[in-house]
């Protein structure tokens, strides 16, 4: 497999929008209403909203590609809204790690879990942090492989009138 990494920039818009929707969907559907999945799909990755966020210079959108077709993205963002205990380090938000379902379990996660990391580094931040919702077995297993740990805190993430629970991880870098 020839894998590369590239950042999303506006032009991708188009794909970054429909690879959202369709892993968002084959993630989570089943795990509340499809009226409540639709309007979700609608509200986080509708092309406007996906165009948006690829014009921020801060909201950083990668692509893992595969022979030049994109397989997954990753979305890092420095943004301490959502857990404002973070503030008393530098720390990065690992805001989306998905990856299409035909290429689970072929080692795409670690390349750009690995990617993230060390992006992290390169910029020094302290810490890479991350939300997952309870539920997410698998997910929840793969952070622990790549040395996630539970930091104890949680926030609500609703699916429309659905509620969820996500679990706050995090990893510290040494030194
Ligand atoms: C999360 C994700 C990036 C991980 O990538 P991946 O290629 O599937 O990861 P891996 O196969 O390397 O690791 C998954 C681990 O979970 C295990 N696993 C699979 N299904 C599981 C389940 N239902 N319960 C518990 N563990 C499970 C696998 O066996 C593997 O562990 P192992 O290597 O010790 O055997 C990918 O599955 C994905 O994109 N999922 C959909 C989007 C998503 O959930 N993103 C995260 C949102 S927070």
């Amino acid at each position: 497999m020839n894998t590369t990494i590239r950042r999303a920039t506006l032009k991708d818009a188009v794909v970054l929008s429909a690879l959202s929707k369709k892993t968002f969907y084959d993630t989570f559907t089943g795990t509340c209403t499809e009226d409540d999945m639709q309007q979700f799909l609608q509200a986080y990755f509708d092309l406007d909203i996906v165009k948006k966020e690829l014009a921020n210079e801060n909201d950083l959108y990668f692509f893992i590609e595969v022979d030049g077709v994109p397989a997954g993205y990753l979305r890092l963002m420095e943004d301490y809204s959502n857990f404002p205990l973070m503030k008393q380090w530098k720390a990065l938000e690992l805001k989306r790690i998905y990856i299409d379902k035909l290429y689970h379990g072929k080692g795409l996660a670690q390349v750009l879990m690995t990617f993230a990391e060390n992006f992290a580094k390169e910029k020094k931040f302290e810490v890479l942090w991350l939300g997952v919702w309870e539920h997410n077995n698998r997910a929840i297993r793969f952070y622990e492989k790549m040395g996630f740990k539970d930091s104890g805190h949680t926030h609500d993430f609703p699916i429309g009138n659905t509620p969820q629970r996500d679990n706050w991880l995090w990893k510290f870098f040494e030194g």
